[in-house]
């Protein structure tokens, strides 16, 4: 088909890509032909993911160790991208995520115990939000020299309706504003910024924990009354990291079975 998205060539970098949803989008663009940069905390997971990657799609692949909520493990991470790279990059995925805990992701507001309060709620926004802003402000001069690139949050859909779990939801809406300031503002130097926000989607992280019920519940939440794929998540962060969205900007795109419509 002549209209299916190629990347070949190009370079894209996907923080949190050693597992889950991250990994899926990695493998997407690769399947794509587009070279990737594996990351997250853990360097051998993300070396042995890359090895996989380029073994199945033939596309080069590169695993580095990176902590998003820190500022300088994101300045290293760019200087040795920008190493394997050739200085260039085309698309940035920012997916790390904090890891799911299930007493913040439950606990209203009200709720939560005083000497927790600060914690939760700066630990999930320094990973989610800040681990967002420190790549794209790395990205950003990459992409303005070459008048070229993408950039896609993965966001979640609580940051558009609300949910009780609030550390996660402010977070994961903080990013919605980012994702808009840097469509309005970085357009002009053909940089296109787009949303994720997801719903129920099977990972390690949030399916494989639940028990029968719990899982039935949240599927039938959707009215496609299932668990989304990760790789249903790549095939959507493909169409905007190609050149099928290249009228798409600032949009947040809901991948979630159709649980919120709007
Ligand atoms: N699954 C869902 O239903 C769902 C729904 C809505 C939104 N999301 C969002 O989608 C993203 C991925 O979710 P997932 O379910 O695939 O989660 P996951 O399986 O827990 O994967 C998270 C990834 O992020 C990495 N990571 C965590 N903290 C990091 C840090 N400080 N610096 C760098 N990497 C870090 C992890 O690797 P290390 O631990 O080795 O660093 C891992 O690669 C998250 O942003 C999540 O909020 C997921």
């Amino acid at each position: 088909m002549s209209d299916f998205p190629r990347l070949d060539g190009q370079y894209a970098l996907v923080t949190g890509a050693s597992r889950g949803i991250g990994r899926a989008i990695a493998e997407s663009l690769a399947g794509a032909g587009g070279n990737v940069a594996i990351t997250s905390r853990n360097l051998q997971d993300c070396q042995a993911v890359a090895e996989e990657i380029e073994r199945s799609h033939g596309a080069a692949a590169m695993g580095f160790q990176a902590d998003v909520s820190r500022v300088e493990s994101i300045h290293e991470l760019f200087k040795q991208l920008a190493n394997w790279s050739s200085g260039r990059l085309d698309i940035l995925v920012c997916n790390a995520g904090f890891p799911m805990q299930p007493e913040i992701w439950n606990t209203p507001l009200h709720a939560t115990p005083p000497d927790k309060l600060q914690r939760w709620y700066l630990d999930v926004f320094a990973t989610d939000a800040m681990g967002a802003v420190f790549c794209t402000f790395e990205a950003l001069p990459l992409m303005t020299a070459r008048r070229c690139g993408r950039i896609i949050y993965i966001s979640s859909t609580p940051a558009l309706e609300g949910y009780q779990g609030t550390a996660y939801t402010m977070a994961k809406a903080a990013i919605l504003g980012l994702m808009r300031d840097v469509a309005r503002e970085y357009g002009k130097d053909n940089i296109r910024a787009n949303a994720l926000a997801l719903g129920n989607i099977r990972t390690q992280a949030t399916f494989e924990p639940l028990d029968k019920e719990s899982r039935s519940a949240l599927a039938a939440e959707a009215p496609l009354n299932r668990w989304g794929a990760p790789e249903e998540v790549g095939k959507a962060a493909l169409f905007l990291a190609s050149d099928l969205s290249s009228f798409v900007t600032g949009q947040v795109l809901v991948v979630d079975g159709g649980t919120v419509r709007r």
